[in-house]
């Protein structure tokens, strides 16, 4: 962030390469089905996970690990797919089955600090989103816990706005932002492709 409400260049730059496809998958996203069912959570629960292995596993335990600055508290956002494989087991699955979930193999893998943030921004950003359509569910499926919607309850916002603010400090060349910018939006398209057409991207 450059001021307490101003984004950053490169917030706005994300901002500005991702928001079609955003708006594509919220107007698509089986969550937001007026018919949802528990059946159909836990379906898109699976397909998301064989998204966030791949992007979880690149971002903090691949090449760029090292290069991430340690007020990023990496060990505090690794943990996303341990939240969908607690819905997963809840919704019906054994370890087992959990193990031999199909992994998206087109999932983008960052091999730089720019690309690295463009890929968290989107699967941090989506814990914002979580927590809009959780109070939205979680009457509606009840005998679910929907911890993927719950992202990272009290510390969402901290944790977004600490994002933020690195984001801005650690990618500010035009060079670093277009960078950013197309990891972003290849880790959206992939999410696109995978979770919502399932099929890989034309
Ligand atoms: C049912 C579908 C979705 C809905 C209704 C939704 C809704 C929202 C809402 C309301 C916000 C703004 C929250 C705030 O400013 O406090 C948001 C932000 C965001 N969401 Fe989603 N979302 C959905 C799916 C996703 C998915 C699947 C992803 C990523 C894979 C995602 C990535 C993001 C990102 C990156 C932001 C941050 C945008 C920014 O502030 O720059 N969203 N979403």
């Amino acid at each position: 962030m450059t001021g307490r409400n101003t984004p950053s260049p490169v917030l706005e730059a994300l901002r500005e390469a991702t928001s079609d496809v955003h708006a594509d998958l919220d107007r698509r996203s089986p969550l937001t089905d007026a018919i949802l069912t528990p059946e159909t959570y836990v379906d898109h629960a699976e397909r998301v996970m064989g998204w966030l292995k791949p992007i979880e596993q690149g971002l903090w335990r691949g090449e760029v690990t090292d290069r991430w600055p340690d007020e990023i508290q990496a060990e505090q956002r690794d943990v996303k797919v341990q939240w969908i494989e607690r819905d997963l087991l809840i919704g019906g699955y054994n370890a087992v089955r959990l193990g031999n979930l199909p992994i998206c193999p087109y999932a983008p893998v960052p091999l730089t600090l720019p690309a690295a943030f463009g890929v968290a921004y989107v699967s941090e950003g989506a814990t914002l989103g979580g927590v809009f359509l959780f109070d939205a569910l979680a009457k509606r499926l009840s005998g679910l816990p929907l911890h993927w919607l719950q992202g990272y309850g009290k510390q969402t916002g901290p944790l977004w706005r600490s994002f933020q603010r690195l984001l801005a400090q650690q990618v500010v060349s035009p060079r670093d932002i277009l960078e950013a910018q197309n990891a972003a939006r290849a880790a959206f398209e992939s999410f696109r492709c995978w979770v919502i057409d399932e099929k890989p991207c034309r």
